[in-house]
Protein backbone atom coordinates (compact mmCIF):
# COMPACT_ATOMS: atom_id res chain seq x y z
CA UNK A 1 0.00 0.00 0.00
CA UNK A 2 1.49 3.07 -0.93
CA UNK A 3 0.39 6.53 0.81
CA UNK A 4 0.75 10.15 -1.00
CA UNK A 5 1.74 12.50 1.48
CA UNK A 6 1.44 16.57 0.38
CA UNK A 7 2.24 19.96 1.66
CA UNK A 8 1.85 22.87 0.34
CA UNK A 9 5.13 24.74 1.11
CA UNK A 10 8.89 23.11 2.06
CA UNK A 11 8.31 24.89 5.87
CA UNK A 12 5.57 22.99 6.28
CA UNK A 13 6.75 19.48 5.65
CA UNK A 14 10.68 19.73 5.72
CA UNK A 15 10.78 17.80 9.20
CA UNK A 16 8.76 14.59 7.32
CA UNK A 17 11.09 14.83 4.38
CA UNK A 18 14.43 14.83 6.67
CA UNK A 19 13.01 11.38 7.83
CA UNK A 20 12.13 10.02 4.46
CA UNK A 21 14.33 7.11 3.83
CA UNK A 22 14.22 8.14 -0.08
CA UNK A 23 14.69 5.77 -3.10
CA UNK A 24 14.18 7.47 -5.59
CA UNK A 25 13.47 10.83 -7.05
CA UNK A 26 11.53 12.27 -10.09
CA UNK A 27 10.53 15.43 -11.51
CA UNK A 28 7.04 16.20 -12.74
CA UNK A 29 5.48 19.42 -14.12
CA UNK A 30 8.42 21.33 -11.82
CA UNK A 31 8.04 19.42 -8.60
CA UNK A 32 10.14 16.75 -7.10
CA UNK A 33 8.14 13.78 -5.77
CA UNK A 34 10.21 11.46 -3.10
CA UNK A 35 9.68 7.70 -3.22
CA UNK A 36 10.60 5.88 -0.39
CA UNK A 37 9.77 4.52 3.32
CA UNK A 38 8.47 6.76 5.70
CA UNK A 39 7.85 5.38 9.54
CA UNK A 40 8.06 2.16 7.94
CA UNK A 41 5.34 2.71 5.28
CA UNK A 42 5.49 3.03 1.39
CA UNK A 43 5.19 6.94 0.42
CA UNK A 44 5.43 9.36 -1.95
CA UNK A 45 5.90 13.01 -0.61
CA UNK A 46 5.36 16.00 -2.94
CA UNK A 47 5.93 19.98 -1.80
CA UNK A 48 2.86 21.30 -4.36
CA UNK A 49 3.25 24.99 -3.51
CA UNK A 50 0.14 27.08 -2.51
CA UNK A 51 -3.36 27.05 -4.76
CA UNK A 52 -5.89 24.87 -5.94
CA UNK A 53 -4.08 24.45 -9.14
CA UNK A 54 -0.28 23.73 -8.14
CA UNK A 55 -2.46 21.12 -5.15
CA UNK A 56 -4.78 19.57 -7.80
CA UNK A 57 -1.43 18.83 -10.22
CA UNK A 58 0.21 17.04 -7.88
CA UNK A 59 -2.51 15.33 -6.56
CA UNK A 60 -2.92 13.92 -9.61
CA UNK A 61 0.66 13.10 -10.27
CA UNK A 62 0.36 11.07 -7.70
CA UNK A 63 -2.28 9.23 -8.52
CA UNK A 64 -1.63 8.67 -12.12
CA UNK A 65 2.11 7.97 -12.17
CA UNK A 66 2.89 6.97 -8.78
CA UNK A 67 -0.02 4.78 -8.14
CA UNK A 68 -0.75 5.99 -4.59
CA UNK A 69 -3.87 4.25 -3.01
CA UNK A 70 -4.36 7.46 -0.74
CA UNK A 71 -3.28 10.67 -0.06
CA UNK A 72 -3.16 12.62 2.98
CA UNK A 73 -2.70 16.34 2.74
CA UNK A 74 -0.60 18.59 5.89
CA UNK A 75 -0.11 21.84 6.52
CA UNK A 76 -1.21 24.94 8.17
CA UNK A 77 -4.93 26.84 8.32
CA UNK A 78 -6.44 29.99 9.43
CA UNK A 79 -8.95 29.07 12.31
CA UNK A 80 -12.57 29.79 11.15
CA UNK A 81 -14.59 29.29 14.67
CA UNK A 82 -13.83 31.46 17.71
CA UNK A 83 -13.25 28.70 19.53
CA UNK A 84 -9.89 27.85 18.14
CA UNK A 85 -6.81 28.94 19.18
CA UNK A 86 -3.13 28.76 17.34
CA UNK A 87 -1.82 25.17 17.48
CA UNK A 88 -4.87 23.25 17.84
CA UNK A 89 -5.66 20.61 15.11
CA UNK A 90 -8.20 20.36 12.65
CA UNK A 91 -8.84 17.65 10.65
CA UNK A 92 -11.21 17.92 7.70
CA UNK A 93 -14.22 15.79 7.39
CA UNK A 94 -15.75 18.18 4.59
CA UNK A 95 -14.14 20.56 2.04
CA UNK A 96 -15.87 23.06 -0.11
CA UNK A 97 -14.62 25.98 -2.80
CA UNK A 98 -15.09 29.50 -1.22
CA UNK A 99 -14.10 30.73 -4.13
CA UNK A 100 -15.97 29.14 -6.83
CA UNK A 101 -19.29 30.93 -7.69
CA UNK A 102 -20.87 29.96 -11.26
CA UNK A 103 -24.24 31.85 -10.23
CA UNK A 104 -26.90 31.93 -11.44
CA UNK A 105 -25.90 28.74 -13.54
CA UNK A 106 -25.13 27.20 -10.24
CA UNK A 107 -25.15 27.74 -6.87
CA UNK A 108 -22.64 29.64 -4.82
CA UNK A 109 -20.11 27.55 -3.82
CA UNK A 110 -20.96 24.55 -6.78
CA UNK A 111 -18.28 23.07 -8.63
CA UNK A 112 -20.47 22.59 -12.17
CA UNK A 113 -20.51 18.81 -11.96
CA UNK A 114 -19.07 16.58 -14.40
CA UNK A 115 -21.25 15.19 -17.88
CA UNK A 116 -24.06 17.64 -17.04
CA UNK A 117 -24.54 20.28 -19.80
CA UNK A 118 -25.75 23.82 -18.11
CA UNK A 119 -28.15 23.70 -20.58
CA UNK A 120 -29.89 20.69 -20.01
CA UNK A 121 -30.25 20.26 -16.23
CA UNK A 122 -32.95 18.68 -14.89
CA UNK A 123 -35.43 19.08 -12.69
CA UNK A 124 -33.82 16.66 -10.27
CA UNK A 125 -30.68 18.92 -10.10
CA UNK A 126 -30.01 20.36 -7.16
CA UNK A 127 -28.13 23.69 -6.89
CA UNK A 128 -26.02 23.43 -3.66
CA UNK A 129 -23.04 24.16 -2.79
CA UNK A 130 -20.25 20.99 -3.39
CA UNK A 131 -19.15 19.29 -0.73
CA UNK A 132 -16.55 16.47 -1.15
CA UNK A 133 -16.15 14.59 2.13
CA UNK A 134 -12.95 12.92 3.46
CA UNK A 135 -12.29 9.18 3.65
CA UNK A 136 -13.87 8.20 6.53
CA UNK A 137 -11.50 5.46 7.97
CA UNK A 138 -8.37 8.26 7.35
CA UNK A 139 -9.82 11.01 9.10
CA UNK A 140 -10.75 9.06 12.17
CA UNK A 141 -7.09 7.26 11.80
CA UNK A 142 -5.73 11.28 11.29
CA UNK A 143 -8.42 12.08 14.36
CA UNK A 144 -6.46 9.40 16.42
CA UNK A 145 -3.10 10.30 15.29
CA UNK A 146 -3.39 14.02 16.24
CA UNK A 147 -4.54 12.70 19.97
CA UNK A 148 -1.44 10.69 20.14
CA UNK A 149 0.61 13.54 19.32
CA UNK A 150 -0.80 15.67 21.48
CA UNK A 151 -1.56 13.19 24.39
CA UNK A 152 1.55 11.10 24.60
CA UNK A 153 4.60 13.27 22.15
CA UNK A 154 4.42 16.95 21.95
CA UNK A 155 6.40 17.64 24.45
CA UNK A 156 9.15 15.38 23.53
CA UNK A 157 8.87 16.52 19.18
CA UNK A 158 8.71 20.25 19.68
CA UNK A 159 11.38 22.10 21.90
CA UNK A 160 9.82 23.32 24.75
CA UNK A 161 10.62 27.06 24.17
CA UNK A 162 8.90 27.23 21.05
CA UNK A 163 5.89 26.05 22.79
CA UNK A 164 6.58 28.48 25.25
CA UNK A 165 6.80 31.31 22.46
CA UNK A 166 3.52 30.34 21.15
CA UNK A 167 1.47 29.59 24.41
CA UNK A 168 0.84 26.50 23.43
CA UNK A 169 0.09 23.86 26.35
CA UNK A 170 -2.53 21.30 25.28
CA UNK A 171 -3.96 21.91 21.54
CA UNK A 172 -7.40 21.11 21.17
CA UNK A 173 -8.57 18.89 18.44
CA UNK A 174 -11.57 18.56 16.29
CA UNK A 175 -13.07 17.19 12.88
CA UNK A 176 -15.38 19.71 10.43
CA UNK A 177 -15.50 21.70 7.31
CA UNK A 178 -12.58 23.23 5.74
CA UNK A 179 -13.03 25.66 2.84
CA UNK A 180 -10.59 26.58 0.52
CA UNK A 181 -9.66 29.22 -1.94
CA UNK A 182 -6.81 31.10 -4.11
CA UNK A 183 -6.71 33.43 -1.11
CA UNK A 184 -4.97 34.23 2.14
CA UNK A 185 -7.47 35.69 4.63
CA UNK A 186 -6.39 38.35 6.49
CA UNK A 187 -9.96 39.88 7.05
CA UNK A 188 -12.44 39.89 10.00
CA UNK A 189 -14.77 41.05 7.50
CA UNK A 190 -13.93 38.14 5.11
CA UNK A 191 -14.41 35.75 7.65
CA UNK A 192 -17.31 36.57 8.78
CA UNK A 193 -19.14 35.95 5.38
CA UNK A 194 -17.75 32.95 5.05
CA UNK A 195 -18.56 31.86 8.52
CA UNK A 196 -22.12 32.70 7.89
CA UNK A 197 -22.51 31.25 4.40
CA UNK A 198 -20.74 28.19 5.73
CA UNK A 199 -22.46 26.53 8.77
CA UNK A 200 -19.53 24.50 10.96
CA UNK A 201 -16.56 25.93 9.45
CA UNK A 202 -13.56 25.21 11.40
CA UNK A 203 -10.67 26.36 8.87
CA UNK A 204 -9.45 27.73 6.33
CA UNK A 205 -6.77 27.68 3.75
CA UNK A 206 -5.70 27.31 -0.12
CA UNK A 207 -5.72 23.56 -0.99
CA UNK A 208 -7.60 21.31 0.74
CA UNK A 209 -10.79 20.78 -1.30
CA UNK A 210 -9.00 21.20 -4.72
CA UNK A 211 -7.00 17.55 -3.91
CA UNK A 212 -10.12 16.61 -2.14
CA UNK A 213 -11.68 16.85 -5.63
CA UNK A 214 -9.62 15.06 -7.83
CA UNK A 215 -9.24 12.08 -4.74
CA UNK A 216 -13.37 12.30 -5.93
CA UNK A 217 -13.12 11.67 -9.64
CA UNK A 218 -10.16 8.97 -9.50
CA UNK A 219 -11.93 7.28 -5.99
CA UNK A 220 -8.96 7.65 -3.81
CA UNK A 221 -8.87 8.03 -0.19
CA UNK A 222 -8.26 11.28 1.12
CA UNK A 223 -7.56 13.01 4.70
CA UNK A 224 -6.40 16.57 5.38
CA UNK A 225 -4.56 17.39 8.85
CA UNK A 226 -4.34 21.38 9.84
CA UNK A 227 -2.69 23.23 12.41
CA UNK A 228 -4.25 26.49 12.99
CA UNK A 229 -1.57 29.27 12.45
CA UNK A 230 -3.75 31.79 12.70
CA UNK A 231 -7.19 33.60 13.43
CA UNK A 232 -7.49 34.33 9.56
CA UNK A 233 -8.13 38.36 10.76
CA UNK A 234 -5.88 41.57 10.73
CA UNK A 235 -2.84 39.58 12.78
CA UNK A 236 -2.94 36.60 10.29
CA UNK A 237 0.17 37.70 8.18
CA UNK A 238 2.07 37.77 11.10
CA UNK A 239 0.93 34.97 12.74
CA UNK A 240 0.96 32.72 9.72
CA UNK A 241 5.16 33.52 9.32
CA UNK A 242 6.07 33.08 12.64
CA UNK A 243 4.37 29.57 12.93
CA UNK A 244 5.58 28.10 9.41
CA UNK A 245 8.96 29.37 10.36
CA UNK A 246 9.15 28.06 13.54
CA UNK A 247 7.10 25.32 14.80
CA UNK A 248 5.10 24.05 11.34
CA UNK A 249 7.17 20.93 10.26
CA UNK A 250 7.28 19.58 14.26
CA UNK A 251 3.31 19.26 13.98
CA UNK A 252 3.15 17.78 11.05
CA UNK A 253 5.87 15.32 11.66
CA UNK A 254 4.57 14.08 15.06
CA UNK A 255 1.09 13.67 13.58
CA UNK A 256 2.02 11.82 10.36
CA UNK A 257 3.99 9.58 11.97
CA UNK A 258 1.14 8.46 14.35
CA UNK A 259 -0.70 7.94 11.43
CA UNK A 260 1.34 6.10 9.57
CA UNK A 261 2.57 4.12 12.37
CA UNK A 262 -1.00 2.81 12.73
CA UNK A 263 -2.29 2.75 9.35
N1 LIG B 1 -3.26 29.02 5.64
C1 LIG B 1 -2.91 29.41 6.88
N2 LIG B 1 -3.56 30.52 7.23
C2 LIG B 1 -4.36 30.86 6.20
C3 LIG B 1 -5.26 31.91 5.95
N3 LIG B 1 -5.48 32.86 6.86
N4 LIG B 1 -5.89 31.95 4.75
C4 LIG B 1 -5.65 31.00 3.82
N5 LIG B 1 -4.80 29.99 4.00
C5 LIG B 1 -4.15 29.91 5.18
Amino acid sequence: MRTGILGASKEEVEHILEDLKESSRETIGSRDYFAGSLYGQDVVLNISGWGKVASASAATAMILRFEVDSIIFCGLCGGASAELNIGDIIIGSKFVQHDIDAQPIFAKYQVPPLGISCFKMGPDFKKEPTYFKADPVLQKAAFQAAQNFVTNNINEDIPTDLLKQFNIIKPGICEGLIATGDQFIRSAEKMNELQSELPGLKGVEMEGAAVAQVCAHHAVPFACIRIVSDKADHSAVIDFAAFIKEIASYFTRGIVRNMLNHL
